[in-house]
Order: C-alpha cells, then sequence, then structure tokens
C-alpha cells in the first residue's frame, strides 16, 4: 500500500489557459488527480490566469488601473479558470472556488482555487494553501521545466539546477511584484518555501511529468528541499 499523499499543485495559467483555457489540457489534468483521489491521496490545486490575465492586465493598465485594480482583473481570471478545472473533475472536486483561505471547505474532495487578493501570484497562493492544509508537498507546473540560473528564454547559457535549497530559491526569485509579471516563482511564494521548507517540486506542465513529480519518479524538473 503507497503512504497516502497530501500535495497542492500549482497549475500555471501558462499551462492550462494560454492562449484560451485548454480543455483537453484540463480533461487530462482532471483524470490524473482523480486517479490519485481514488487511490486515497488527497490533492488540491491553484489555477493560473495565462495569457488571458495578462491581455486584461495590459488593458486594464492602458485605462490607467492602478496596480492592485490591475491585480484584481487578473485574480478574476484565475477564478474562472479554476472553476472550468473544478468542472472538469467534476464530483472529486469541491464545485465552488474558494476566494480566500479563511473559507477552505474541508479536505474531502479536491480543493480547487485561483488567486485570493492583490500583490503576489497564485504560486504564492498555492503555498499559503500547502502550509494551511498541512500538505507535505507543493509540484509547480509551469512552462519551464525547472528553476535556472536565468530566464532560458532570454539567456542561452542559463542551467538547469535538478536539487535547490529554499534559500537559493528566493536568491533567484529575488525582486518586486509587479501586476502579470512573469518568473518561474514569485517571490511571495519563494520566501514561503523558503521559511517553511515545504518540499517543492517545479516540473514542466506536462502530465507525466506533473505524476511523477507528485509520486516521486523522474520528472526532469527541479527539487526545493530544506530552509537553507
Ligand atoms: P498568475 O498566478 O497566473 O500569475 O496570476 P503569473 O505568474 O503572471 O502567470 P503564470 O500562471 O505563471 O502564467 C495572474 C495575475 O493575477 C494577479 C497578479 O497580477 C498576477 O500576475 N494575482 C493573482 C494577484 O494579484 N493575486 C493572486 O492571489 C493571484
Amino acid at each position: 500500500m503507497v503512504r497516502e499523499l497530501r500535495a497542492v499543485v500549482s497549475l500555471g495559467g501558462s499551462v492550462a489557459a494560454s492562449p484560451m483555457p485548454d480543455v483537453r489540457f484540463m480533461r487530462e489534468f482532471a483524470e490524473l488527480v482523480a486517479e490519485l483521489t481514488e487511490r486515497g491521496h488527497s490533492i488540491a490545486v491553484v489555477v493560473g490566469g495565462g495569457r488571458m490575465a495578462r491581455e486584461y492586465i495590459t488593458r486594464a493598465s492602458e485605462l490607467g488601473a492602478s496596480r492592485e485594480v490591475c491585480d484584481e482583473l487578473g485574480i478574476a481570471v484565475t477564478r474562472i479558470n479554476a472553476r472550468l478545472l473544478a468542472l472538469a473533475l467534476g464530483e472529486h472536486a469541491h464545485q465552488l472556488v474558494p476566494s480566500s483561505l479563511e473559507e477552505l471547505p474541508p479536505w474531502d474532495r479536491v480543493i480547487v482555487m485561483g488567486g485570493t487578493e492583490p500583490g503576489h501570484t497564485t504560486d504564492a497562493v498555492a503555498a499559503m494553501l500547502a502550509l494551511r492544509l498541512g500538505a507535505e508537498l507543493l509540484v509547480v507546473a509551469t512552462d519551464v521545466d525547472g528553476v535556472y540560473s536565468a530566464d532560458p528564454k532570454r539567456v542561452p547559457g542559463a542551467v538547469k539546477y535538478p536539487r535547490i535549497t529554499g534559500a537559493e530559491l528566493l536568491r533567484l526569485s529575488a525582486g518586486e511584484h509587479t501586476a502579470g509579471a512573469s518568473a518561474v516563482i514569485d517571490p511571495k511564494a519563494a520566501r514561503i518555501i523558503a521559511e517553511s521548507g515545504l518540499r517543492t517540486v517545479v516540473v514542466k506542465g506536462e502530465i507525466p511529468r506533473i505524476k511523477a513529480a507528485l509520486l516521486g519518479g523522474e520528472h526532469g524538473g527541479t527539487e526545493v528541499v530544506g530552509h537553507g
């Protein structure tokens, strides 16, 4: 009998909803999560906003909106993406998407949520949710295949780290949060991970890799282990 797993997945909008919500991917991801819950594992998922969030943020910004208002629009998109994923999960998930960590349903079915409040991204929400639920693992499924020394899309010589500490992750993510900004993990999430020592795997958002990250197989991503 495999030990029961308690894990939170931060499902990047770049993976599940770019340029638009990807129903085929959501179905496949829902199948994986359903299979895991049927085997007795507890899973929660925080869904990102993807391209659509960025489009709304850009337009709001053109209209002179404050950073906070831009963030609010981003949050709204993450929540409708979360609602779609909950639909794909059907009876395996709570259909009501909690809008804060103060109103979580019991973890007897998959909890699916999006953003909570301005000032961070859904990676930070996922890290906070993992601590709140007492999960032992956070899987960050994104459009890059791990944590690199620099942005691999812009720096050709960037190297991928198979394993880093929380402190190293924090150093690599250092910078200010800006609405719609894209880094592999936002600084607030990195700080929570570094301070708590929450075991985290950053992995390319493909179903077999996400499955391997959850169950301890070859995922080809980055393991973040320990505080310092
Ligand atoms: P995402 O979590 O999708 O951020 O939230 P991201 O890093 O830009 O995108 P991916 O998932 O890696 O592609 C989209 C935007 O919504 C706002 C932020 O402006 C964020 O950039 N947001 C989201 C919040 O302000 N608070 C939240 O809790 C979540």
